[in-house]
């Protein structure tokens, strides 16, 4: 079956009264920012996706996909499940050698050209953490970074998962904008769950939640764009005093106010990345 669209059709927050969004639409090559402060609903949402919730949870919220109740394979079957949930706690239970595993993955799910599927897993996963996995190492002996990097590419990659459920994983050693970027490549339905502004902000939309309800669908606006992308010199500001930080050298203010007027007076399209 192909997917071109899930919607979350309201249930009710936290307090039992009804969502001020009725009907949340995710097309095919969106990407989706879910954002509110903690405790708000974000996991309780996402759960409800993967769970292809029928107003049998907590939030009696539902979903279709096309429109429609999906199909009761989705959930009989992990291999015809569409989604992908990751969080920072997901991790991997087995002690293969990750070229290994992923080669029994490729080839339990029928993967055409095996082998090569492999390969870009292994390469998309390196360029997601910094530190590159090694590919004889054994699964469990991978850092929390290689681990969730390792998850992301192969449930895009070799699951070929056309949705995918990224929850705060941005703090679990991953380079949260480069995945992002690369990420974009593929065409699925990401929707992360941050509090990271340049990950909403490049988002196509991001979903407001508060106390357990949906509260308003925001997409992002032209403007926004070149915002991220100011933000983003701010950023590598900070990057660089930090690395002078731990190379053991002191921080100068003239140097900061010196690198502060440089990004302001940067042009806006090379403030967009
Ligand atoms: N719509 C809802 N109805 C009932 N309980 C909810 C709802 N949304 C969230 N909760 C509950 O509120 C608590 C916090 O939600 P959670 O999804 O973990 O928040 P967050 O991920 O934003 O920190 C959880 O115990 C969750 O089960
Ligand atoms: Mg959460």
């Amino acid at each position: 079956m192909e997917i071109r669209e899930i919607s979350l059709i309201g249930g009710c927050g936290k307090t039992g009264e009804r969502e001020p969004v009725a009907r949340l639409d995710m097309r095919m090559g969106d990407v989706v920012s879910v954002v509110g402060p903690t405790g708000s609903g974000k996991t309780m949402l996402i759960n409800d996706i993967a769970l292809f919730a029928d107003a049998n949870t907590p939030s009696r919220r539902r979903v279709l996909v096309n429109g429609a109740p999906p199909p009761a394979i989705f959930q009989e079957d992990p291999s015809h499940n569409p989604i992908a949930l990751i969080t920072q706690h997901t991790t991997f239970l087995s002690d293969l050698p990750v070229r290994e595993f992923l080669r029994i993955h490729a080839k339990i799910r029928r993967a055409a050209r095996r082998e090569s599927v492999v390969e870009e897993t292994l390469a998309f996963a390196n360029e997601l953490t910094g530190e590159p996995i090694i590919e004889h190492a054994a699964m469990t002996e991978l850092s929390g970074g290689q681990t969730r990097a390792l998850l992301v590419a192969d449930a895009v990659v070799i699951g070929n998962s056309p949705i995918i459920l990224l929850d705060e994983i941005e703090n679990a050693g991953i380079d949260r904008l480069r995945a992002l970027e690369l990420l974009k490549r593929y065409r699925k339905i990401f929707i992360f769950v941050t509090h990271d502004l340049r990950i909403t902000l490049l988002s196509d939309y991001r979903v407001v939640l508060l106390r357990g309800a949906m509260q308003a669908v925001v997409p992002r606006g032209e403007e926004e764009r070149r915002v991220a992308g100011r933000i983003g010199l701010l950023d590598s500001i900070m990057v660089g005093m930090r690395d002078r930080l731990r190379a053991g050298e002191r921080v100068v203010e003239r140097d900061l106010l010196g690198e502060l007027r440089q990004a302001l007076e940067a042009p806006s399209a090379e403030a967009v990345r």
